[in-house]
């Protein structure tokens, strides 16, 4: 801005009033191509009527006015041009009444006696530029706003369309969850009935394997009550009981081989084995990495598999208790069956990811994936190592909480 078309001076003091008016003419006389018509008012409601007409870029205001005396003046000033700017001039030279015009809003706040035309027309120039930059930032203010706005009702939208795929996932997994539990009461039903009636025929090994038959369906229906209820609240961490990881590992173990008698592997589960989990989805993972284990060592002559576990080293002088120091079990299953390469095993654990060496073995893909999904949700980890032909070891932890392993 190189000069003012309009200035409104407030002013009831006419020797005041010239003094301005010689600053104007001072500098605006001397060959400026801006025209200047200061209006002057001797009343505070005589400037606020020649506010409305005059449209002044820049108003200049007596605080001591026969209609008003201080900031009160500003105000209406303000109230009734609230994009023009203001600079205060005072008979006061008072830094307490400068910083209140400051605050309220007003541009600057000279004292008269210590202003020069210099001074005054700086005063002016700089009032009109923070006035424009003020309006600058609220344009960019109400510019984010409404951006913020858009922001918030995509995201909204978005929540919603989340929310409502969530309930209908719900849902399927209710009537799933429904229709399994179905056929698996008729086979623990069956089972019941056959083990009660012929209890006195039967040979004790088939009495025992539809034993395992029921024990088996009993587990698959705790498993989907516990996924069940685990999908309604997916965002707390399951709830922890000390399990006997050593018993669930027997008992897998005695399961698979009750399928395959003739097999002839050597199990090596470490005895003592304890942690901290959620019964169904522990004995889950278990039961996929031991099944990986045995599937994958069908073709090894012997076959061996090994569950068991890595306490950490403990700093001296630290308890067996779970302390903010402690580090959590590792446990492992081994196997020495087929194996992998590695540098194949990026995707290994994610939904329906089958290496080359899984060919001729049954399976789609989705043990390890819900493996790495259980250990998770306890605040653990899960990895593999292996090599072609040399068997692999999957490694997990259960999270702080799963400190274990020591005798019972
Ligand atoms: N112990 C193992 N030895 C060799 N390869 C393994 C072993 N465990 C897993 N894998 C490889 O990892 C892949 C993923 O295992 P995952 O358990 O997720 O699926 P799957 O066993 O093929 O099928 P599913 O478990 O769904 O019946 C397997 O297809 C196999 O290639
Ligand atoms: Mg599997």
């Amino acid at each position: 801005m190189t000069g003012f078309n309009n200035v409104l001076l407030i002013e009831d003091n006419l020797d005041d009033a010239r003094l301005v008016g010689t600053y104007l003419d001072d500098h605006f006389g001397k060959g400026c191509t801006v025209h200047l018509a200061a209006t002057l008012a001797a009343t505070l409601a005589a400037g606020l009527a020649a506010l409305g007409e005059a449209e002044p870029d820049v108003v200049l205001l007596d605080l001591g006015l026969p209609d008003s005396q201080g900031l009160a003046g500003y105000l209406a000033v303000h109230r009734a041009a609230p994009g023009t700017p203001v600079v205060i001039l005072t008979g006061d030279d008072d830094d307490e009444l400068a910083l209140d015009a400051l605050r309220t809003g007003a541009e600057d706040c000279l004292a008269k006696q210590h202003t020069t035309s210099a001074t005054l027309l700086r005063a002016m120039r700089l009032a009109v530029q923070r006035r424009q930059l003020g309006e600058g930032l609220h344009r960019r203010e109400a510019q984010c706003r409404a951006i913020e706005v858009d922001v918030e009702r995509c995201v909204g939208e978005r929540t919603a369309s989340l929310e409502s795929a969530n309930a209908e996932l719900r849902g399927l997994n209710r009537s799933l969850a429904h229709d399994l539990r179905g056929p698996l009461a008729g086979i623990i039903g069956m089972t019941q009935l056959v083990r009660r009636d012929a209890r006195e025929v039967l040979p004790s090994t088939a009495w025992r394997r539809l034993q395992l038959i029921e024990q088996s369906a009993l587990d698959m229906n705790g498993l989907i009550e516990r996924l069940l209820s685990l999908a309604e609240q997916r965002q707390q961490a399951p709830p922890r009981e000390r399990l006997d990881l050593t018993a669930l590992a027997q008992a897998i173990a005695e399961r698979l081989t009750a399928a395959e008698p003739r097999r002839p592997v050597r199990w090596r589960i470490a005895p003592g084995i304890a942690a901290q989990g959620d019964r169904a989805l522990v004995a889950s993972l278990l039961q996929n990495l031991l099944e990986n284990a045995w599937k994958y060592s069908r073709t090894t002559a012997a076959a061996e598999i090994e569950f068991g576990c890595e306490i950490p080293a403990e700093s001296p002088g630290e308890s067996q208790d779970e302390g903010p120091g402690a580090e959590a079990t590792v446990f492992f299953v081994r196997d020495n069956g087929v194996g992998f390469a590695m540098e194949q095993a990026s995707q290994l654990f994610e939904d329906f990811e089958r290496l080359p060496s899984s060919a001729g073995h049954e399976g789609s893909g989705l043990g390890l994936a819900g493996a790495r999904r259980t250990v998770e949700r306890h605040g653990g980890a899960i990895w593999a190592d292996s090599s072609p032909g040399a068997g692999a070891t999957f490694r997990f932890t259960l999270g702080r909480g799963s400190r274990g392993g020591e005798s019972r």
